[in-house]
């Protein structure tokens, strides 16, 4: 499909889908999601819920106040959810493509207003390509936060989308998204097949080109937050998609200043992340106890330090020659990367929490 095929074809599915989705496959929420989290998401309007079209919960840590956009917003599910834990005096835009989902988020503006006991909304929704978030009117070196649940398998071109989030995050932001992998390149045929684009599967990246494209774009390298195997149950998606796995993942990443030394540190995280006390989950590699002093590459130091979490750490620096731990300098493109399915391989427990297509 040409570009403009893909656009027209998704905002027509999309707009449509409104009609008769009642999604409620993605909702089921684990036992680690916190009370505050679990208040927000039992907050949202129904109609708002039943059209939520992503997977999961895309919720990062320490959002109030926060500015965020949420790319490819959809009926509206998530970007409420952190009207709510953003608070008053924060501030959230959603964009979306198909005019239909900007009419209904836009029409539950003032229920969930008036539902969290805000004076004055702190959450619009604007009619924009995630490719062009400039033309859509939205600011550079902005926001604190970009989230996006399902969406950026379905654009044609990733690295605009990539390349425009980075241009709009404030020095320090971090871009936290959920969405459809596959474990290789998928076949040109698979590629041009329309339904199976509009399902979020044909459109999806091979993991290590999001990779390659965000640290081409000037971003951290991308950490693996979560995975969940992605099962494709319809005969004819998978005869047509072959051997192709899928992972719904969870990335995170920052975007730091230029001049960055990526020098090791010891890191102690102090508990203050609100929901997070004792530990704090910044990856499937890294879970900060409180009070727990530990050394962490380059990357994760300078993620930290230069992100909205930098007061929630006392930062030591380490001999740089250190051995037995992770403690090596590392560079945004040098990769000790976390493969998401082999990541899932070594889960089993991660298997069994698929998400079906
Ligand atoms: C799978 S749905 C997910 C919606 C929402 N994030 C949710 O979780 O319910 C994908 C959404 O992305 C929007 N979308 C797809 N391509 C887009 C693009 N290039 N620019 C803006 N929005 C896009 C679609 O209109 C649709 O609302």
């Amino acid at each position: 499909m040409e570009c403009s095929q893909v656009y027209d074809s998704v905002k027509d599915y999309y707009g449509k889908l409104l009609d008769d989705r009642n999604n409620q496959t993605c909702v089921t929420l684990g036992s680690e999601v916190s009370k505050t989290v679990r208040e927000a998401v039992a907050a949202i309007h129904e109609e708002v819920t039943s059209k939520f079209d992503g997977c999961g919960l895309v919720i990062p840590e320490k959002l109030k106040e926060m500015k965020i956009l949420d790319l490819g917003s959809g009926s509206g599910r998530d970007t409420f959810i952190l009207s709510k834990l953003i608070g008053p005096e924060g501030h959230i835009t959603g964009i979306d493509i198909t005019e239909e989902m900007v009419a209904i988020s836009t029409k539950f503006i003032n229920y969930h207003r008036k539902k969290f006991g805000y004076k004055e909304a702190n959450t619009d929704f604007v009619q924009g390509y995630i490719e062009k978030l400039r033309e859509a009117g939205l600011k550079e070196n902005y926001y604190d936060v970009i989230i996006s649940n399902g969406v950026i398998n379905l654009t044609p071109d990733k690295r605009a989308v990539l390349k425009e989030a980075y241009t709009v995050l404030k020095e320090g932001g971090e871009i936290h998204f959920r969405d459809v992998y596959a474990d290789r390149e998928l076949d040109c045929s698979v590629r041009k097949d329309k339904e199976l684009w509009n399902e979020c599967l044909s459109g999806t990246l091979y993991w290590k080109d999001l990779v390659r494209m965000a640290v081409e774009v000037g971003f951290s390298r991308p950490f693996l937050v979560s995975a969940a195997t992605f099962v494709v149950n319809k005969e004819d998606f998978q005869r047509k998609l072959g051997d192709a796995r899928f992972a719904s993942v969870t990335y995170r990443l920052f975007k730091l200043p230029s001049d960055t030394d990526f020098a090791p540190a010891q890191v102690t995280y102090k508990g203050g992340i609100p929901d997070h006390e004792e530990e704090f989950k910044f990856d499937v590699k890294h879970t900060f106890k409180k009070g727990n002093a530990v050394t962490v590459t380059g990357a994760v130091a300078v993620s930290l330090k230069y992100s909205r979490f930098s007061d929630e750490f006392v930062f030591k620096p380490v001999p740089t020659d250190v051995n037995g731990t992770d403690g090596h300098k590392t560079t945004p493109d040098e990769v000790d990367l976390e493969n998401p399915f082999d990541y899932l391989d070594k889960q089993p427990e991660n298997g069994k929490k698929a998400e079906a297509s």
